[in-house]
């Protein structure tokens, strides 16, 4: 099957340029010069011109044509931190791999990298084998694997070399949040960031002071202040600032593996950051939509238990600081190179319902996996970044800082044919109503999107197009990873 995708505009980080894409298979076979652009020496810049075989270039053979005239085409978005199924504060994630693998390939994401769990006591292989039984047979679209070392011991720190060396897992998250669930002291993060040294692991940081912030929260609910604005409170952005910089701390002393901060929501934690960057090490940070554009006042501090659904960790944060400005110019400037989710959907009804009277029992999590290009594209239109950032930080880096490039995140010959053909003239308005997410409300409910997806190719097949799914459950397969290719 031979697919033209032809009249759009092709964005990569490199720039924008008018380009039809020749897709072999799974794979990209080709990128032309429209038939236009080659004309256009005798016939002037300006004009779409006829699709497939205009003047100036051969005719390409094609069993099917994707007219992308006035349309971006961008390589499809890379996920790399999903938490489908995960097991959390007494329930589940409600999306499922399927579920949640198909509202993603809905808003133009054509790969996720979720999270398989390993919990004090038990074997990391074990955990890992059991997100693949998840996973495999049912997702829309292709997936890979980080793991979670909720106990780092002698068998753990082993397991970590044999995953990197033969399961394609290349990064291990570690929290110095929540002390009894999946909390790592100092010296059980210094030893897995010394074994990340040696074999070129990437460690993801949950950087929030857990033990602190178990403080806060028991003095809270003793005051009895308990609705959920109190998640935030007692998560102040100081206590992810003072993580952030110890964890840098620990990975100079451990021998500098690259060291990736998850969800980073605060100015002090960028500030970490940039510092490390500065002096030029290998520290590196994603952020995801929820920092960029929803606030602890605003939406965790909604009436009644509304704010229940804005529950995360780290906390949105104030709007009296700008926290939100800060991320965006991190954006801009590398300091914060990836864009995820942290999709971690809980329904409000007997998911999030369990927290009330008690903020600290919320299960943690927002759900976003069908909507980060939509949003990260809203920073184009407003003009915070440009076109070019958007698919850097939504698809290209993800796809190097985790090992999946060129194969991933990239529109070229040989690269596989994960593409999506985006619409900057349609508009589209967020509901629970309309979602595709596993979900019963949704924290982007009534957000007004400029732009619209409009085709989604995974692997060289149509899975999304016309406001019509056809993608399935199985198709997409699990992708093993190198190491990290962000490396400075
Ligand atoms: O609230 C969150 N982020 N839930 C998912 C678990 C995590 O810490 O990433
Ligand atoms: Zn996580
Ligand atoms: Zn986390
Ligand atoms: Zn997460």
């Amino acid at each position: 099957m031979r697919t033209l995708i032809t009249g759009g505009t092709l964005v990569g980080p490199l720039g924008a340029a008018p380009t039809d894409v020749l897709v072999d298979g799974e794979t990209v076979a080709a990128l032309l010069a429209p038939p236009a652009a080659l004309g256009a020496s005798a016939r002037g810049a300006a004009g779409g011109g006829p699709a497939a075989s205009g003047a100036g270039r051969p005719a390409v053979d094609a069993d099917r044509v994707i007219d992308a005239t006035g349309k971006y085409v961008i390589p499809g978005g890379v996920d790399v931190h999903t938490h489908m199924e995960l097991p959390f504060g007494g329930t589940a994630a409600s999306d499922t791999f399927a579920t949640g693998s198909a509202a993603a390939a809905w808003g133009g994401t054509t790969t996720i990298v979720d999270f398989a769990v390993q919990r004090t006591g038990e074997v990391v292989e074990e955990g890992l084998a059991a997100w693949h039984a998840k996973a495999e047979g049912q997702c829309a679209i292709d997936y890979g694997f980080h793991m979670i070392m909720g106990g780092v011991d002698e068998a753990a720190l082993k397991a970590m070399d044999s995953l990197v060396a033969h399961e394609g897992v290349t990064s291990f998250k570690l929290f110095m949040a929540y002390p009894g669930v999946f909390f790592s002291d100092d010296g059980q993060i210094l030893r897995a960031m010394q074994r990340a040294a040696d074999s070129g692991a990437t460690i993801m940081m949950h950087a929030e002071n857990g033990l602190a912030i178990d403080v806060l929260v028991a003095q809270a609910l003793a005051r009895g202040d308990t609705d959920p604005i109190h998640h935030g409170l007692t998560r102040p952005s100081a206590l992810e600032g003072e993580a952030t910089h110890r964890a840098s701390v620990l990975a100079q002393v451990a021998g500098n593996p690259p060291l990736y901060f998850v969800h980073l929501s605060a100015s002090e934690a960028l500030g970490v950051v940039s510092a490390a960057r500065a002096a030029g090490r290998n520290v590196f940070a994603e952020t995801c939509p929820q920092y960029l554009y929803l606030s602890l006042e605003e939406h965790l501090g909604a009436p009644g238990f509304e704010g229940a659904k804005y529950v995360a960790s780290p906390p949105l944060r104030t709007n009296t600081a700008p926290h939100a400005d800060d991320l965006w110019r991190g954006l801009r400037t590398d300091d914060l190179a990836v864009v995820s989710t942290d999709h971690c959907p809980f329904c409000l009804k007997e998911q999030k319902e369990l927290g009330r009277g008690d903020f600290s029992k919320i299960p943690n999590g927002i759900g976003t996996v069908e909507h980060r290009i939509d949003l990260i594209y809203q920073g184009v239109v407003t003009g915070k970044i440009s076109l070019q950032r958007w698919v850097e930080t939504c698809a290209t880096t993800p796809a190097r800082m985790f090992g999946l490039y060129p194969r991933k995140g990239v529109i070229a010959p040989g690269s596989d044919a994960d593409i999506v053909v985006y619409d900057p003239n349609a508009t589209t308005t967020i509901s629970a109503a309309t979602h595709h997410m596993n979900l019963d409300h949704s924290a982007w409910e009534g957000f007004e999107i400029a732009g619209k997806v409009d085709t989604v190719l995974s692997r060289g097949s149509v899975v999304v197009s016309g406001g019509q799914f056809s993608g399935r459950a199985g198709h997409g397969r699990y992708v093993p990873r190198g190491l990290s290719q962000y490396l400075r």
